[in-house]
């Protein structure tokens, strides 16, 4: 009975604020923005640590749902806002079952829920303004300027709710580019990532790894995060942001250092010292370790039919006795030519040739499970069919199993955070407009008869 009250005070308030002047929907807002986060707890999260936090989810393809995924499992009710019709356009590229969510969309979408709703509408504006009062963090990866157009520019989200966290991936920052649109691999040659990875001497080489994308999604979920934690202390929101090319050059960090060591004198650890010199930017480095240590990918047995049979070995200093030792030669650590780091520098070519001959006599693993006793810094080269079988993964949740009602059972990553007091469950991806129903009756407060009507004019 209760609930039925509230419910219906709730529809009251949103009819009302479609008919009251912007001043007074601005004024409401303030008075709504005193409360804490608790005050929304989303039922049924309670134990995690960002229960109570709504994240109002404009993210599509796959820098801002990654950012707005880990905000999911950390706890929050994330209410992914998709276009009426098709929604996040990931849902149909690189389908592999016909008319069934591809896997590129359900495995960056967990745990969220789906409305869908056109902001562009007038209907959708009011709802959207509701949204906005209603969420604690707003995130987008629209292109430079789409959330303004849509009529939401961050003085507008401001002034409908002051303690709004809204948070955005672009492609740069400010500057020359910094309207363009930008995908991954896009970010990677403009953030210093392709200039540095590569055959020496050969073509720069993107990686597969998806640091522009999910790189910079995890970035802006840091600062998202952070501005939460100020939030509580201020009472007031912020802007966050972080650009693609920001995102990767920090994670090229190394390079740029390598960039200031460059004007001092060769690279010495570099591969190409001390026989090709050097130039005026960072070379790339083949396989080359990114630290101090001398490391390299090396071939195992079987490598001929198994294109994944290496293993990566750093031959620091300390443990080269051990190597020398394991692999039959003894003779270097008494040899002046090879018992030094600084002898050993100009050729350490020869030196992985000759580790080479070793490993190719064993497997990966063998050679692993000989010189990780030896606290040799190694690892097998392992594929993604290794991994999604590999039974340690699944056991920490790393890769989990997911049932889908109309694709069935996938294997996904799972949260790679692991929180002791706040463990992560992975729940499938919504289907488009799953929740809009619940959304718009029990957050925006509409009923019944307007969602019908809203429906048919196709704002949701
Ligand atoms: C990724 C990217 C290149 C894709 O570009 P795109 O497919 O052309 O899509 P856009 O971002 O331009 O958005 C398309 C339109 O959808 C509209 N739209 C989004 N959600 C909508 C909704 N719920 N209802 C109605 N329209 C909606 C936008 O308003 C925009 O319209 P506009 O151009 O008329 O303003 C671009 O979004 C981008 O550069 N994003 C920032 C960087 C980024 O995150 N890149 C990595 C992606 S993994």
């Amino acid at each position: 009975m209760a609930k039925k009250k509230q419910k219906s005070a709730r529809r009251a308030t949103v009819k009302a604020a479609a008919r009251k002047p912007a001043r007074k929907i601005v004024k409401a807002a303030k008075k709504k923005a005193a409360r804490t986060i608790k005050s929304h707890a989303f039922k049924g999260k309670g134990g995690l640590a960002l229960s109570g936090v709504r994240i109002l989810d404009m993210t599509h393809v796959q820098s801002g749902p990654t950012c707005t995924q880990l905000l999911a499992w950390f706890g929050a009710d994330v209410i992914k806002v998709e276009r009426p019709g098709g929604g996040d356009i990931t849902r149909g590229q690189l389908r592999d079952i016909p008319n069934v969510d591809s896997l590129y969309f359900t495995m960056l979408n967990h745990n969220k829920r789906s409305i869908t709703l056109n902001p562009k509408t007038e209907t959708g504006q009011k709802i959207f303004t509701r949204l906005i009062e209603e969420c604690d963090v707003m995130v987008e990866n629209y292109a430079p300027g789409a959330i303004d157009r849509m009529g939401f520019p961050w003085e507008t989200i401001q002034k409908i709710n002051p303690r709004m966290i809204y948070a955005s991936v672009k492609g740069f920052g400010p500057g020359p580019y910094e309207d363009c649109k930008v995908y991954e691999n896009v970010a990677q040659c403009t953030g210093g990532s392709a200039s540095t990875t590569g055959e020496i001497g050969s073509v720069p080489l993107v990686t597969g790894a998806q640091i522009g994308d999910t790189g910079t999604g995890i970035h802006l979920a840091v600062g998202i995060i952070a501005a939460l934690f100020q939030r509580e202390r201020t009472g007031r929101g912020q802007r966050v942001t972080c650009a693609m090319q920001d995102g990767i050059l920090n994670l090229c960090r190394v390079k740029l250092r390598d960039q200031q060591r460059l004007a001092h004198g060769p690279l010495k650890e570099y591969p190409q010292y001390p026989n090709i010199p050097f130039g005026h930017a960072v070379p790339r480095a083949g396989n080359a370790s990114g630290g101090g240590q001398p490391g390299w990918i090396v071939k195992c047995k079987n490598w001929e039919n198994d294109p994944d049979s290496y293993i990566y070995i750093v031959t620091q200093a300390a443990v080269f006795p051990a190597i020398a030792k394991a692999i039959g030669r003894a003779d270097w650590l008494e040899d002046p030519e090879w018992n030094t780091p600084e002898a050993r520098l100009p050729k350490l070519d020869q030196m992985f040739e000759e580790i080479e001959k070793w490993t190719m006599t064993k497997t990966k693993f063998e050679a692993m499970d000989i010189l990780n006793p030896l606290d040799v810094p190694c690892g097998p080269i392992l594929s993604m069919k290794e991994l999604a079988e590999e039974p340690s993964l699944r056991k920490t949740g790393t890769v989990v199993e997911v049932d889908h009602p109309t694709r069935g059972k996938y294997l996904t990553v799972g949260n790679p955070i692991k929180l002791s007091g706040s463990p992560t469950t992975v729940t499938r991806s919504p289907l488009l407009g799953e929740h809009t129903d619940e959304i718009l009756r029990k957050i925006v407060g509409l009923s019944k008869k307007e969602i019908e009507e809203g429906r048919k004019s196709g704002v949701f």
